[in-house]
């Protein structure tokens, strides 16, 4: 995952490949609710593991719930079943009531405190069901969660009986739950269904567990997002409740309904998710070679598979399966659309960033609901499109988006908002070749951890447009712990350069080879097969762990007397490049701005002194145990400067144009803060935060 304060996505050209997606966040957690509702154990497959799914698990867990991980399914052990019991004051009971149930019957005892994230899937339907079940429960999420409205819910519990209290402001969360007094559930329960849809999937996930009799549910205003509500009918029928629907105003929970698990669950591939790789094809695929996504096809239970038909008006060309889609460029530019979008709320943000590639403008109306998710969606997609340079018109429930005639170079703030992070990332495909910023990149994981690991994974771009920060210096400058925590900070790729030379040496040995011409072919075969691999800081090789190894003196000897023989240089430049893939490279080591990568934007080269070397070796040494003296450190050091910098072959110099950083008495935070502040100063959006 991308936990940089920001990522620069170059400009891209070309998409092709397959991507797996994961599991839908909408069926994630109703799944997990309704398993948590019935008795026995049910195994829910291909769950989304990600931020939203994570506070619903830790909320089940408190409440009792068994709660295992068995390789890629999760087993979930209910709390259920809900009897009849004629002791409780509105007829209900736990055969096996859940500790913090259990310690929650009275009021005067502590509330079980449950936090629920940004996660409105977790909040609205966890309020229903604790409020029918009885305890004491206190309910709270992120500050942006109590500006999310929950005041039809909690009024249409009330009716019924059920007692809620708001904590902080009236109508939104957090809230404390006390037991029901009596439940009327003679009377049909209203709720408004023009705010979110979510207050009716809560009630319907909550109602079986007290339908004794029948209770019916009519929904006020119009309801919103009904694909949603589809979802939800859709899982309780597979969890043994069938609801009767008469329109949309009307749904019925039958007497006696009973959650009974199905044993196994697979999750579906979220369809929202999806939405970036149908618009990914729709924009670079070739149709011999188009976008794959796998876990998800047309005949999906989630609305927003209705995406696939928005899509193709605007031009993808789409074919698919049970579980797949294939997609690549139809039209070209896109055409423009005018299209209510109540249908598919969330997938139709991606529209909104592909009306920036259409012949004209187009309109997305009815996604008022925008106002009220994650943020004020309205607003900020019509703030970030502007940015690129795109003329929007947001109305109160529409949004009107002219194609940028000029695109330019923008920072996009994503508001804590996984999907506009997403959406705005299919914005690097601007025919200006223009690179995107995606400030905050890690908010993705409300619903797709890995979401730009795998975008590049399918888009592709001409290498000399992905950038390459080079780092150089002398031996024990500190150049890799800089360049490392560089790549981190901006999210890139990391290539030691001088680790490849030091696995050659190691590996030549271990051949037999002498480490000199005579062996000079044989050992630059080894270096241009090389079966390296780095991995979350440890260097292996065929899966052998040579971290440790390769950092002796010896190894660093081996290294050095290796590179100096030029056809092993030679075999290691294809290697070399190959570090070169979205989003960007840092590279460290003797010749990657002069040979290697000499296009790179920026070449920095460490200039410390040879007196503040040996000290910062004295210190790494003495802490590992290893007495010497700085005086004799400090000798070694200028004979290996005076060797590397007169050598034949790769001699220790700057490139020509890299900037000199003197770290001599710089902390390793001042060095990161000057090459981050030298990389922005070469960037398009340069100041832009
Ligand atoms: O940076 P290092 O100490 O790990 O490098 C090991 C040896 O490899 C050192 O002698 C320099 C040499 N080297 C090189 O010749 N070219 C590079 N690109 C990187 C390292």
């Amino acid at each position: 995952m991308f936990d940089s304060v920001f990522l620069d996505i170059p400009p891209l050209q070309a998409a092709g490949g397959t991507v797996a997606l994961p599991g839908s966040k909408s069926i994630s957690n109703r799944v997990l609710l309704l398993a948590a509702l019935c008795e026995g154990t049910t195994r829910v497959h291909d769950l989304l593991d990600s931020d939203d799914t994570r506070v619903m698990l830790d909320a089940l867990r408190a409440l009792g719930c068994g709660v295992v991980h068995a390789g890629s399914s999760i087993e979930i052990t209910g709390i259920g079943p809900f009897g009849r019991n004629p002791a409780s004051p509105f007829g209900l009971s736990l055969s096996k009531p859940a500790p913090a149930l259990r310690q929650a019957q009275g009021e005067r005892e502590a509330a079980t405190r449950l936090f629920l994230g940004n996660a409105g899937t977790a909040m609205r339907p966890l309020t229903a069901a604790l409020a029918l079940m009885g305890g004491e429960f206190e309910l709270s999420g992120v500050p942006r969660m109590h500006e999310r409205p929950i005041g039809d819910l909690v009024d249409a519990l009330r009716t019924l009986g059920c007692r809620i209290d708001y904590l902080g402001t009236e109508g939104y969360p957090p809230l404390r739950i006390h037991p029901a007094q009596a439940l009327q559930l003679d009377q049909p329960i209203r709720v408004r269904g023009d705010v979110s849809s979510q207050f009716l999937t809560a009630l319907l996930l909550a109602l079986p567990l007290v339908a004794r009799r029948d209770v019916v549910i009519e929904v006020t205003g119009e309801l919103i997002s009904r694909p949603y509500i589809d979802i939800t009918l859709n899982l309780l029928q597979r969890f043994g409740i069938a609801v009767r629907r008469d329109g949309w105003q009307r749904f019925t929970i039958p007497a006696g309904s009973r959650y009974a698990s199905p044993g196994d669950v697979h999750v579906e591939a979220d369809a929202s998710s999806a939405s970036y790789f149908i618009a990914l094809g729709a924009l670079a695929a070739e149709p011999a070679t188009p976008v794959r996504i796998e876990g998800v096809g047309e005949a999906s239970i989630q609305g927003d598979i209705r995406f696939v038909d928005a899509a193709r008006q605007m031009g993808a060309r789409i074919t698919g399966g049970a579980n797949w889609l294939e997609v690549a460029r139809g039209s070209w530019p896109l055409k423009a659309v005018d299209l209510d979008c109540n249908a598919i709320p969330d997938a139709a943000m991606t529209l909104a960033v592909m009306a920036l590639y259409a012949d004209g403008t187009s309109t997305l109306r009815n996604i008022a609901s925008w106002r009220v998710k994650e943020t004020d969606r309205l607003a900020a997609m019509a703030t970030e499109l502007r940015k690129l340079g795109a003329s929007v018109n947001e109305g109160a429930d529409f949004l009107r988006i002219t194609p940028p005639a000029q695109w330019r170079a923008a920072a996009i703030h994503t508001y804590d908002d996984h999907r506009i992070a997403m959406c705005f990332s299919l914005a690097a495909f601007n025919p200006a070749g223009l690179p995107v910023r995606i400030l905050d990149p890690k908010c993705v994981a409300k619903t797709f951890p890995d979401y730009f690991e795998a975008l590049f994974s399918v888009a592709r771009t001409p290498a000399p447009r992905i950038p390459v920060l080079c780092l150089d210096g002398p031996t024990a400058s500190g150049k890799g712990t800089l360049a490392s925590e560089v790549a981190h900070r901006l999210g890139y790729h990391y290539l030691d350069s001088g680790a490849l030379y030091r696995v050659t040496g190691v590996a030549a040995t271990r051949a037999g080879f002498a480490l000199d011409a005579a062996h000079e072919q044989q050992i630059a075969h080894l270096a241009a097969t090389l079966p390296v691999r780095f991995a979350g800081g440890r260097v292996l090789v065929s899966e052998l762990d040579v971290t440790d190894a390769i950092r002796t003196e010896e190894a660093g000897m081996n290294a050095s007397r290796v590179s100096a023989l030029p056809a092993v240089r030679t075999a290691l430049v294809a290697l070399q490049h190959s570090f070169r893939r979205l989003p960007g490279l840092v590279a460290d080591g003797r010749d990657m701005g002069t040979v290697i990568f000499p296009d790179a934007p920026l070449k920095v080269y460490l200039t410390a002194s040879a007196a503040q070397r040996a000290e910062r070796r004295h210190k790494q040494l003495i802490s590992k145990g290893i007495s010497t003296t700085i005086a004799t450190l400090r000798a070694d050091l200028e004979a290996r400067d005076l060797r590397d910098s007169s050598r034949a072959v790769a001699p220790l110099k700057p490139a020509q144009d890299a900037l000199l950083l003197d770290n001599s008495s710089q902390t390793v935070d001042a060095s990161v803060a000057q090459v981050l502040q030298w990389w922005d100063g070469k960037q398009a959006f340069a100041g832009q935060q």
